[in-house]
Order: structure tokens, then sequence, then C-alpha cells
């Protein structure tokens, strides 16, 4: 498979076509933002460690019945993916209390909640991907009811699964974000799943291990994303 003309190219990821209308073919950057693009950064190795990790969960996912949009790692920091249409919607799961939950509503950070929390989320960059319900995911267009369902159940599957699969390697899933997209008839998880997307804190200690690092100066971000793709694709 050849890599073809830019199609786009975001905050972390250039996605290229291919010869097969059918694929395309994604490449991790090592550039980091955060706080919608106000703090703009490097991690050293950033890429090939998110796209490592990425193609490993996937795989675990697509073990566990959950179709992915992945297909095949063609380079260290390059995934050949299906082409999906896009939902214009961010899924954030939560097990755990941190980040905007904390802010919002005045939270103690580590509060294990009772449940998890799914949020959704508009991604638009210009509007700072403003908070939406159920209603507004609906009625304003952006998802079907019958189809928000199924990435509802999907995205339910995904935590439980994720969770464990953390938990046995030490990690404490606390949070992350889910894309999705469809083919057809056909509800893929698109995007990744990596320490940029995830908080990812040490079960024992809490010591975190995802891009809060960067977000927050804490340090040794490199050696922390190195830590999680070894533990979890061991
Ligand atoms: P939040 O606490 O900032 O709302 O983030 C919740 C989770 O979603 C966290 O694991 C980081 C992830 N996330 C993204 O992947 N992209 C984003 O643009 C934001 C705001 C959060
Ligand atoms: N990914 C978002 C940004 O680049 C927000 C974040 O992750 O903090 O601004």
């Amino acid at each position: 498979m050849k890599k073809g003309k830019l199609l786009y190219e975001g905050k972390a990821k250039r996605i290229y076509r291919t010869d097969d209308p059918a694929v395309l073919w994604a490449e991790f950057k090592d550039s980091a933002t955060a706080f919608d693009g106000d703090k703009k950064g490097t991690i050293a190795r950033k890429g090939e460690l998110n796209a490592a990790m990425s193609a490993h969960l996937f795989a675990v996912l697509e073990r566990a019945g959950v179709p992915t949009h992945f297909l095949e790692q063609v380079t260290e920091r390059a995934h050949l993916i299906r082409n999906l249409t896009m939902i214009p919607v961010e899924i954030v799961m939560r097990n755990v209390a941190a980040g905007s939950l904390v802010k919002r509503y005045a939270l103690e950070r580590g509060l294990i909640l009772k449940k998890p929390i799914l949020e959704y989320y508009l991604k638009d960059d210009s509007l700072h991907d403003p908070m939406l319900n159920r209603n507004h995911v609906i009625i304003l267009g952006y998802c079907t009811e019958p189809k928000l369902r199924r990435i509802e159940a999907a995205a339910v599957k995904i935590n439980r699964v994720l969770r464990n699969y953390f938990r046995k390697r030490g990690f404490a899933l606390v949070d992350f974000k889910l894309e999705f997209g469809t083919r057809g008839s056909r509800l893929y998880l698109g995007d990744e799943i990596s320490p940029d997307t995830c908080r990812i804190w040490e079960a024992k200690t809490g010591e975190v291990f995802d891009k809060d690092r960067f977000r927050f100066d804490l340090g040794e971000v490199e050696s922390h994303y190195e830590e999680v793709v070894r533990r979890l694709t061991a």
C-alpha cells in the first residue's frame, strides 16, 4: 500500500490517502498540544509510542468483539485505517474524577465514581469542543439516536475491557476519549487510544503517566509514555 496525497492534518496526526479509497494512512506526530492548542510542544518519540499503544489496544478490542478502524501498522508511526465517515462527537468515559470534571463540579480529584460517567463533546476546535447532552447530540443532528445508542453500548464495553486490561498491568484507567465513525451501516471505533487521550495513573500510588505530565509540566513525559507502552504491550 502506498502513501498518497495528504488529506488532513490534525494536532496529533496526519491523514493521507492510499491507492485504495477505502483505506487511509494515519501518521502519528511527536507534536503535542493542550488547552485547545494554547500550549504547544513536542514529546520525543510520542508518534511511535502512541502508534504502538493504539495498534495494540485496537487489537485487544477487536478480540473482545469491538470493531475498530485499525487495519495494519505500516511504519513505526503509521497505521493503515478504514476510511470512515466520522461522527463529530467526542465520547468521554470517566471512572475516577479528574480534569474538567473536577473543575466543573468542584469535586475531589481521585474520587472513585459510583458508576462510569459518559459525556459528549462537539469536536470543533473553533468552539472549544463544547460539552453536549444527549438532546443536543440528537436534536442538533450530530448523530441519530439509534446510532448514538450503539456508540454508548460500544463505549461501555470498551471501558470494561480496557479498565480490566489496565488494572492487570498495575494502572488505573481514570478517563478517556473515544471517536467513532461509520462505513455503510457499520460502526467502528476510530482515532487513537494513547496517553494523549486517556488518563492513566499508577494504581498503587496515583502517579500520573499520561498527557497531564505535559499539560502541567510534571517532567519526564517521554519516559512515562514509554513505561505505559512497555507494560501494556508486554
Ligand atoms: P477532560 O477532563 O479534560 O475533559 O478530559 C477527559 C479525557 O479526555 C482525558 O482522558 C483526556 C481526553 N481528552 C482528549 O483526548 N482530547 C481533548 O481534547 C480533551 C479535552 C480531552
Ligand atoms: N487535545 C486538546 C488540545 O490540543 C486538549 C487537551 O488534550 O488538553 O488542545
